[in-house]
């Protein structure tokens, strides 16, 4: 065989294995020297190109030459690259188990809805069945059929937020009273969980969106000592026995007589109001067509956020309202 034809083959194994000491870990490089050897354009391919110059008589033994190298430097690559391959996974091994994990993060309950659940519970567990309404209405059953005269000054654009003529964001829940009578016949006991819109001054007691949960009940039985006790009764199951609350004389033009429930709230030193409630007025009754002589009722209106402040020390209703994680996530 001629020497040149050993020579090259001996400078490939050298230049191999000056590639193998400094072999890649990079894959694009790994392939770079994959083709360095084994391509197209490759050492061995040259080699093999070579084999036309070579006399008759010594092609074969060099052929098996070139063959017995290319499977030699397959072979090697192969390993090289196995290795590799494999400690790369033992480093996923390595992993120290005392570091401290990292925490999901859940999101919390809501104070509102939180409110709101046990609110509904109580009341669901002496009777009352949950009802829902529109949140925009007509002003027929935010006002009208709740026997506000024409020019209240609940009506006047300060406190409403309108949507057209006739057509408001509802200024309370008391508008599904009137959905729930025109739709029932009386005995009915319901609550109605909900949001309202207010168009007034914001405060740290008042902001232009809340939540209130309506109560109504029509029997032909039912007294001011029927509120009354069972006003009391959810008071104490939210607050604790010894809570401090007082009946306050009011008026709304849906119920007569009326009255406001106020709360002692130790943060501030002062009464906080709660809710609103009354013996619903006949004129409600007749608006829906119930037999006056026949049906009673009373009705209430609480306010959720107020309850929510007085039960967790928050003194400010507008942190209700600001999606802030920090406050959010203390509940
Ligand atoms: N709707 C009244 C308010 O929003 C509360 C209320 C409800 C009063 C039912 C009496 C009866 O202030």
């Amino acid at each position: 065989m001629t020497n040149t034809m050993q020579e090259t083959i001996e400078a490939v194994k050298k230049s191999f294995q000056a590639d193998l000491d400094s072999f890649p870990t990079d894959s694009r490089e790994i392939d770079a020297l994959k083709s360095k050897y084994f391509g197209r354009k490759g050492a061995l391919a040259n080699l093999f190109s070579q084999m036309g110059k070579i006399s008759p008589e010594e092609r074969p033994n060099a052929g098996k030459l070139i063959n017995d190298l290319k499977q030699e430097l397959t072979e090697i690559f192969a390993a090289k690259v196995a290795k590799l391959i494999d400690t790369s996974n033992q480093s996923t091994e390595n992993v120290d188990y005392t570091l401290p994990g990292e925490m999901q993060r859940t999101g919390t309950i809501h104070p509102v809805t939180k409110t709101l659940q046990e609110v509904k519970d109580i009341f669901k567990s002496i009777g009352f069945m949950v009802a829902y309404g529109p949140e925009i209405d007509d002003d027929y059953h935010n006002f009208t059929a709740l026997n506000f005269p024409q020019h209240h000054p609940a009506r006047d654009m300060q406190d409403t937020f309108f949507v057209q003529k006739d057509v408001v964001l509802r200024t309370h829940t008391s508008n599904v009273q009137i959905h729930l009578m025109e739709h029932t016949e009386p005995p009915l006991r319901y609550i109605v969980p909900g949001r309202v819109y207010r168009n007034e001054a914001i405060s740290f007691k008042s902001y232009c969106l809340f939540h209130q949960i309506e109560g109504l009940v029509v029997d032909k039985y039912i007294s001011f000592a029927d509120l009354k006790g069972t006003l009391e009764y959810f008071v104490k199951r939210v607050f604790g026995n010894d809570v401090r609350m007082r009946f306050r004389p009011s008026f709304f033009p849906f119920t007569e007589p009326s009255a406001e429930v106020d709360i002692w709230d130790d943060n501030r030193q002062q009464w906080l109001e709660i809710l609103g409630c009354g013996m619903v007025d006949p004129a409600v009754f007749e608006n829906v067509g119930y037999d006056t002589n026949i049906w009673h009722g009373y009705a209430f209106g609480l306010g959720i956020e107020r309850i929510a402040m007085l039960k967790y020390g928050i003194t400010d209703i507008r942190l209700f309202f600001q999606g802030d994680k920090r406050f959010l996530e203390q509940f």
